[in-house]
């Protein structure tokens, strides 16, 4: 089992979830974070830190894509363990629907 981040993180990329992993297994995108699923020890602490619920266990209906994509990029992007400021337009992004298709950067953080 592990926990991953799904589509509602992009371009909102908020970053509370980073520092309470205890063992570092966010990776960051352009605009997005994964989790690692081979390194994610199911500790559930970051779930409830995410403010808008872009956290979830893979027991969940529906996971196997955003597994899958947390695997692929987090073995590609650079790993987070500090918060950053999130985008300066992040608020306008929660709640907005289907966001992969449109807005999804392979791109690695900075
Ligand atoms: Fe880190 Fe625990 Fe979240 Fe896994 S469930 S990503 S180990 S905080
Ligand atoms: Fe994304 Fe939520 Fe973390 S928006 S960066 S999963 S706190």
């Amino acid at each position: 089992m592990t926990y991953v981040v799904d589509e509602n993180c992009i371009k909102c990329k908020l970053m509370d979830c980073v520092e309470v992993c205890p063992v570092d297994c966010f990776y960051e995108g352009e605009n997005m974070l994964v989790i690692h699923p081979e390194e994610c020890i199911d500790c559930g602490v970051c779930e409830p830190e995410c403010p808008i619920e872009a956290i979830h266990p893979d027991t969940e209906d529906n996971m196997e894509k955003w597994v899958e994509l947390n695997k692929v990029y987090a073995d590609k992007w650079p790993n987070i363990n500090e918060k950053k400021p999130p985008p300066s337009d992040s608020k306008e992004w929660e709640n907005v629907e289907n966001k992969f298709e449109k807005y999804f950067s392979d791109k690695p953080g900075k």
